[in-house]
């Protein structure tokens, strides 16, 4: 831990690094298996489907760039290396083939719902501790990334 001016008390900065940081591993992973989807998916939606998951990809990955820079703030190292990220992210992994389109945003869809509640968890748990900054930041971001997962299921036929 280095010295910071953040004025939150030491434990409390420590703990919402660790919140951030399994974020961090998650979100990192969702941005490649998103841009992976976005280079192998063919089919009739191909061009709006493709279109789209670079705009969800960007936005994740402003995300990744938010959650590491706030662990820094918090006097913290973030740790991003694809190593680390393949250790510890807990975003289950890419499935090793596809059928359709509809697969690939059933896939992404689910990856997206996973990160959202893992950042609802990580903001209750730094709600609680003391650390409201943090959890405006993922506020923020999540509430972007609801909008585009909306609008990735929305490609998908109205489920009864
Ligand atoms: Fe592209």
């Amino acid at each position: 831990m280095s010295h910071t001016y953040e004025t939150l008390p030491e434990n409390v900065k420590q703990y919402s690094a660790q919140e951030l940081q399994k974020l961090l591993y998650s979100t990192i992973d969702l941005n490649m298996q998103i841009k992976e989807s976005h280079w192998t998916m063919a089919g009739r939606e191909f061009l709006s489907v493709h279109r789209l998951f670079d705009e969800v990809a960007e936005v994740i990955e402003d995300t990744v760039d938010d959650i590491a820079e706030r662990i820094a703030q918090l006097g913290h190292k973030p740790e991003g290396t694809l190593q680390k990220v393949a250790e510890k992210s807990s975003l289950p992994t890419y499935p090793k083939s596809f059928s359709s389109i509809d697969e690939h945003i059933e896939v992404i869809g689910q990856r997206l719902a996973f990160v959202t509640s893992q950042a609802l968890q990580a903001m209750a748990n730094m709600e609680e501790n003391g650390d409201p900054i943090s959890v405006d930041l993922l506020t923020a971001r999540t509430r972007e990334i609801d909008k585009l997962t909306w609008l990735v299921e929305s490609h998908l036929p109205q489920r009864k």
